[in-house]
Parts: C-alpha cells; sequence; structure tokens
C-alpha cells in the first residue's frame, strides 16, 4: 500500500469495493438462501456443512483464485481466454456456457418462486401461516402461475442483460444485499428464541460422520462451486475486468467469505425454527418458501410483514444480480464468437432457457418426460451443480497448472511481485496436482454412490457430455 497511496487513495478503495461488491453479485444469490439450506437439510446436516467449509477454503478459494488470475491476465471471457492461449482448450469455455445454459433452464424458475412471494406475502399469505406449506406445494405444482412468474423473472434478466444496464441493478444489490443480511440476522435472533430451537443448531453444526457417503461429498463439492459461481468461466470473465493494481488474493478472501457467511447465517435463520416448528429438515426445494413466511408470521403485525416484504425483495434482486451474470456468459460468447449482434444473442439465448424452464417447471408438479425416474428440473441440477462445475473447475486448475508457466502466474497474482502472497507455493501445489485428483475422487465416488438412486446414470450422461463437447470442440 506504502508505495501508491498518494495519488487517489479514496478512489482504489471505491473502485475495488465496487468490483468486490460485483463479483459477491453474482456469488450471492440463490445458491445460498434457497439451495444450501435444503441441501444441508437433505444431506444429515453437520457432516455436510463441515465438509462444505472444507471444499471452500481449500477448493473454492484456489479455484476463484485462479479464475481470477486467468481472467485478468487474458482480459478475455470464458471460452476467448482458454481459445487465445491454446484451441484445443477451447471446450473448456464451451462447457462453460453450456453450464450457463443450463443452469439458467431452471434458476429463473426459482427466482420466479421468489418474485411471487413479495406479491403472496402482500397478499396475506401471513395471516393464515397454517396454510403456508401447502400454498407452496399447490403453488409449484399448478402449471400457469409459476410459469407466468418464470417468464417475469427471465425478462427481468433480458432488459437488464440487453440494456447494458447491469450497473443499474448492482447499485440495487448494493443498498439491498447489506439489508438482506440484517434480515437474516434478525429472523436468526427469532428463530433461534423459539423453543426446541437448539436443536437445529445441533444438526447444522455437530458432525455425524455415520451420514457421510459419496453423494454427501458430492453434495458438498457442488454447492461449493455453485454457491462461488465456480466452474463455468462466470469469474474468469468478472476477472477481465479487475484493474491491474488490485489484490487478488484479497478479493477472492472477501468475496469467499462474504458468500459463506451469508449460506452460513441462511443456515442459522432456518435450522432452529424448523425444528422449533417440528418440520421435517429434508423438506427440499420449498424449504425457505416455507419456514421463512412462517417465522414472519410468529412474529406477527407490520413488523412481521415489512421484514417478509423486505427479504423477498432482497432475494429477489440476490438471484438478478447472480442469473445476469450467468446469461452475460453466454451472451457474450454469441457475441465475441459467433458474431452475433447483442440484441440477437440476449433474445436468443433467452428464448432456449425460458423453454428449458418451461420443463423444469411443469416437472416439479409431474408434469413432462423424466430420465431413470428423474424430473427436469432435478436433472439440470445434477448435471450442473454435480457434475459440470466441478469438472469446469477441475479443467481451470489443470488449464492454469499445466498449460500456464508457473512464472507468469506468480506475476499475475502479486502484481509483479508488488503484493505479497506467502502462500503462493501452497496455492500452486493445489492447483496443479491436488485439486484435480481431489475433484476426480469425489465425482468417482458421488457417481457410484448415485447408482443407488438412480442419478448415478444421469451424472455419467454428464461425463458422457463433457467428452462429446471435448471431440467437437473444434466446431465451437
Ligand atoms: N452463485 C450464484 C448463486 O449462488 C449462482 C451463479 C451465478 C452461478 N453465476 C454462476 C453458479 C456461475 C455457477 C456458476 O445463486
Amino acid at each position: 500500500m506504502a508505495t501508491s497511496t498518494s495519488a487517489q487513495p479514496r478512489d482504489t478503495w471505491g473502485s475495488k469495493l465496487g468490483f468486490v461488491m460485483a463479483a459477491a453479485g453474482s456469488a450471492v444469490g440463490l445458491g445460498n438462501i434457497w439451495k444450501f439450506p435444503y441441501t444441508a437439510g437433505e444431506s444429515g446436516g453437520g457432516a455436510f456443512v463441515f465438509i462444505y467449509l472444507l471444499f471452500v477454503i481449500f477448493i473454492g478459494f484456489s479455484v476463484m483464485l485462479t479464475e481470477f488470475a486467468i481472467g485478468r491476465k487474458t482480459g478475455l471471457s470464458a471460452v476467448g481466454s482458454f481459445k487465445s492461449t491454446d484451441k484445443r482448450w477451447t471446450f473448456t469455455g464451451v462447457l462453460g456456457v453450456l453450464s450457463g445454459l443450463l443452469i439458467m433452464g431452471f434458476y429463473p424458475v426459482v427466482g420466479g418462486w421468489a418474485l411471487a412471494y413479495i406479491f403472496k406475502v402482500g397478499g396475506g399469505l401471513l395471516s393464515t401461516p397454517e396454510a403456508i406449506g401447502d400454498s407452496f406445494g399447490g403453488f409449484i405444482s399448478h402449471p400457469m402461475q409459476p410459469l407466468t412468474w418464470m417468464g417475469i423473472y427471465l425478462l427481468l434478466n433480458v432488459v437488464i442483460v440487453m440494456k447494458g444496464i447491469s450497473g443499474g441493478i448492482e447499485k440495487a444489490g448494493k443498498i439491498l444485499m447489506p439489508l438482506l443480511f440484517v434480515i437474516l440476522i434478525i429472523v436468526s435472533v427469532k428463530g433461534l428464541m423459539l423453543p426446541g430451537a437448539m436443536a437445529g443448531l445441533e444438526f447444522l453444526f455437530m458432525p455425524d460422520f455415520s451420514k457421510v457417503d459419496g453423494n454427501v461429498v458430492l453434495a458438498a463439492l457442488g454447492q461449493a462451486f455453485f454457491s462461488l459461481s465456480l466452474g463455468m468461466g462466470c469469474m474468469i470473465t468478472y476477472g477481465s475486468y479487475i484493474k491491474k493494481k488490485e489484490n487478488l488474493v484479497q478479493t477472492t478472501g472477501m468475496v469467499t467469505a462474504m458468500d459463506t457467511g451469508v449460506a452460513l447465517l441462511a443456515g442459522i435463520a432456518m435450522f432452529p425454527a424448523m425444528f422449533a416448528f417440528g418440520m421435517e429438515p429434508a423438506a427440499g426445494p420449498g424449504l425457505v418458501f416455507v419456514v421463512v413466511p412462517q417465522l414472519f408470521a410468529e412474529m406477527g403485525g407490520a413488523v412481521g410483514l415489512v421484514l417478509a416484504l423486505l427479504f423477498f425483495i432482497g432475494l429477489t434482486v440476490a438471484a438478478l444480480t447472480s442469473s445476469v451474470s450467468l446469461l452475460e456468459v453466454v451472451v457474450s460468447y454469441l457475441i465475441d464468437e459467433k458474431g452475433l449482434k447483442r440484441s440477437t444473442a440476449v433474445i436468443g439465448s433467452s428464448v432456449v432457457m425460458g423453454l428449458l424452464c418451461i420443463i423444469a417447471s411443469l416437472s416439479l408438479g409431474g408434469v413432462g418426460p423424466t430420465l431413470f425416474g428423474t424430473g427436469v428440473f432435478d436433472i439440470f441440477d445434477l448435471l450442473t451443480d454435480k457434475i459440470f462445475l466441478a469438472v469446469g473447475g477441475m479443467l481451470v486448475c489443470i488449464f492454469a497448472g499445466w498449460r500456464l508457466s508457473r512464472s507468469d502466474l506468480e506475476k499475475e497474482i502479486t502484481n509483479d511481485g508488488e503484493i505479497s502472497f506467502p502462500l503462493f507455493g501452497l496455492w500452486y501445489t493445489l492447483v496443479k496436482y491436488i485439486i484435480p485428483v481431489a475433484i476426480a475422487v469425489v465425482a468417482v465416488m458421488g457417481i457410484k454412490s448415485g447408482f443407488d438412486s438412480g442419478k448415478g446414470a444421469i451424472m455419467l450422461l454428464g461425463i458422457g457430455i463433457i467428452v462429446l463437447t471435448g471431440i467437437f470442440s473444434k466446431k465451437l
């Protein structure tokens, strides 16, 4: 710091915070507040959370730093950064685009739920607490209602990405994210004061390793990648906007800490209340939409209502700042590599996403095709979160470790030696050897135990798709 402070310290701080907030905007989203609690609930609680935290620290942090470094070094987005270095690696970027497309095949469905709940809460949902659970079940299995909200949510994404006004949503995020954080704290305190709440904390933080199998470990890895927006080139794209003088290590640390903090807080907000209400921890994807309204109903009165409204507004904005980053990865590929106009790219890709979302949303009401007994919503989730992101992260590490030079990486991460990063050697060893092997082991274990539930075949299909992407990459 001492070397460069005299010029414009305020500016530097301002822009750094701006970047951290943008990257955190991508990371903090439905993954933290919707996915983390229900996945922890379905995966047995404490042991899952423990493994997830280990993965965040040792794998997530390192992969994020790698993605930022690749992005800043090449100055290009997902596909371009690989392609410009070595054409044979183009497929890694393309795999990321495919992940983005598939995640956007279900993310807007849940984003639509969040949006709908602003209006449901406004329309008096809290006044009949006993009906909140049934109301959610009825809502998502209704054919038209969730589709309408999904459509509106996706349209918001289109408008934001088309006009390139993501600055606006980021500004909204800067106000609403801290607010959401505060509301989560209030909800946590309220939940913890309910009788029987401690059982929820125990469930979340006391590891019971007898519950761990390959499925749980892979779920924890997938959750770490999904929540941190890793493994599909999203943070490579963000990295390409980071200024040369900024500290990548510190930025990575801040984004990782914020993202993980919000996820844990969401867990603390929900599990104690769930146990107090006598609900099943494995309640599934509806968890946040059932537990949180019940807690606010419990608070009662205008305070409960206002906080509930702000919660779902905050959740919707958090979801938007994440989904626009997903859409942008696909759009910038179509613009940069396929020469499409921005408007064509946005409309074309969101029409495809919208169609995928329609099938995904209907599958929750038991309508439409299944594969090995699994509906489309779950298939998209399985393919991306369990396979594509993890393999994508593994490929990013192999690329950095074996295709880029150690000294170039060191220069990039230390800003040509200006910043000291004493753990560089450890990071490099993790990225070059340990993480690729660890991910391969976890994936094999996960696929193996996935066969007990019919999910293994779908995960293998995912591996097949990756191999095909590799084979046909010359055409991409
Ligand atoms: N991390 C976001 C969330 O938690 C979702 C997301 C945005 C994402 N961009 C991504 C997930 C890229 C994987 C890859 O809601």
